[in-house]
């Protein structure tokens, strides 16, 4: 047996503890596969005495993370804190500083600082390594660095965040409204008390700020994604989508495209039949389309103690094995500076709710104004919902609005902004208009 790996575990919560509940279950097993053990070498968190199920006596104890982060005893410092700055930051810096190798699940922490933590881990020949920081339990980071590092990504898109797709679920399933939703995931503990992060998608694009940079070689541009949230997303919007066989999910997107990279997080209609749509409740799901694998679609537990410790367990096995590569797969010295595609050149289809006002005219101004910036309509629904609208009754009566349902042909997204606001400018719409990308797939 060679020398054991000597782990310094800095976070004992819901990560934390799966980790240490892992080595405990399958220690055995890995040190026989691997020829040395990994050995838990000493760890902190906030409160000493705390109960968290899992055996710590023995283990040495810092209060401080950044002590542990560069004590000899230790090879690789496992942060499992979570943030941007604070405890997290210093730690890791230090640990890389002290030459440890460094294991994270901290998404926040990468997106916000990932190039120069990435530049520092190389400068000192140690591994930086973040399976656990995107889709939980889903092996995105090697499949992106590694296993499809033959082809060059066209585009990387999925579901990243597990509470807006339970939520949506719910919506859809049970034809139930968002805030009730939301409140129901809040007491279930699946959402946050303050859930702003996961509901207005920048826990998503925390995410895809780094599949961006590995699937295209680029640094880390988390300040250059447009982030929409699902609160807009109604009980009317989630009905007609049914009707007009799509499913509305929270995708984040990155795009390779002519005038540089677009990188988005919205809400977004997929075909009720695609395998992405059907991917419901806490589950993620990522798809990668290569140029020569074509597309490649993985699903799985995007959270939870187990599955995140599983993902922190396969970094840790890489050093143990000696086998690892540059955080972002090409070194950092070598990635390119971010091009932000312009949104408003972004093509597309796109899902249009308006509240029309039901009265002689409406209508053909509202296709006119479509014409004038060249929109042109696949479909127009207009009759009676079969969803509780606001404002809108099931019985309409003259001059009441009516939900009117447009699908446009590819456009871009300047041409449907323009028309949009000309459209409720001229005042034939009770509400502001409801605009959804349909995202190919
Ligand atoms: N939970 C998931 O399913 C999941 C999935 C993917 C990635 N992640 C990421 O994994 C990381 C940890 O998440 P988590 O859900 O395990 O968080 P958590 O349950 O809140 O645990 C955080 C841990 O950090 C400790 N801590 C807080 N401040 C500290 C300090 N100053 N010094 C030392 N320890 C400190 C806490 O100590 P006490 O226990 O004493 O309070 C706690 O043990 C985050 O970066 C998160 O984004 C989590």
């Amino acid at each position: 047996m060679s020398q054991p790996l000597k782990l310094g575990v800095a976070g004992l919560g819901t990560v934390g503890a799966g980790l240490v509940q892992l080595f405990e279950e399958h220690g055995a097993r890995l040190a026989l596969a691997l020829g040395r053990e990994i050995k838990i070498a000493g760890v902190s968190a906030r409160s000493r005495h705390k109960q968290r199920g899992i055996k710590l006596e023995g283990l040495p104890w810092f209060d401080a993370a950044e002590r542990l982060a560069t004590d000899p005893a230790i090879d690789v410092f496992v942060e499992l804190i979570g943030g941007e700055e604070g405890v997290a930051r210093s730690a890791v810096e230090a640990a890389l500083k002290a030459g440890k190798h460094v294991v994270t699940a901290n998404k926040a922490l990468l997106a916000k600082h990932g190039t120069e933590l990435a530049r520092l881990a190389e400068a000192q020949g140690v591994a930086l390594n973040f399976e656990a920081a995107v889709a939980g339990g889903i092996p995105i980071i090697k499949t992106l660095r590694e296993a499809l590092a033959g082809n060059q990504i066209r585009r990387v898109y999925g579901i990243l965040n597990g509470t807006c797709n339970y939520i949506l679920t719910q919506m859809q399933e049970e034809h139930r409204a968002f805030a009730e939703v939301l409140k129901e995931a809040q007491d279930k503990g699946y959402a946050e008390a303050d859930p702003t992060f996961d509901i207005g998608g920048f826990d998503t694009a925390h995410k895809l700020a780094l599949l961006t940079s590995l699937a295209f070689g680029t640094k880390v541009a988390l300040d250059h994604i447009h982030v929409e949230g699902i609160q807009g997303i109604s009980q009317a919007d989630i009905e007609a989508a049914d009707d007009l066989g799509y499913r509305i999910k929270l995708l984040g997107v990155a795009l390779l495209t002519d005038s540089g990279i677009e990188q988005r997080v919205h809400p977004a209609m997929v075909p009720k039949h695609s395998a992405i749509a059907e991917v419901s409740g806490v589950t993620n799901c990522i798809a990668i389309d290569g140029d020569f694998v074509g597309n490649v679609l993985l699903a799985g537990p995007g959270a939870g103690a187990k599955a995140t410790a599983s993902a922190v367990a396969s970094d840790i096995l890489d050093v143990a094995r000696g086998a690892f590569a540059a955080p972002f797969g090409v070194p950092a010295a070598g990635l390119k500076p971010y091009r932000r595609a312009r949104l408003g050149q972004h093509q597309g289809a796109y899902y249009v709710r308006l509240s029309v006002f039901d009265r002689p005219g409406a209508m053909a101004s509202i296709a006119g104004r479509m014409g004038e910036r060249g929109v042109s309509l696949e479909s127009i629904v207009q009759r009676r919902p079969r969803w509780a609208l606001p404002g809108i009754d099931a019985k309409p009566k003259p001059g009441a609005p009516t939900a009117v349902i447009l699908i446009t042909h590819e456009t871009t997204e300047e041409a449907i902004r323009a028309a949009l606001s000309a459209i409720h400018a001229d005042g034939n719409v009770s509400e502001p208009p409801q605009m959804i990308r349909i995202e190919p797939l």
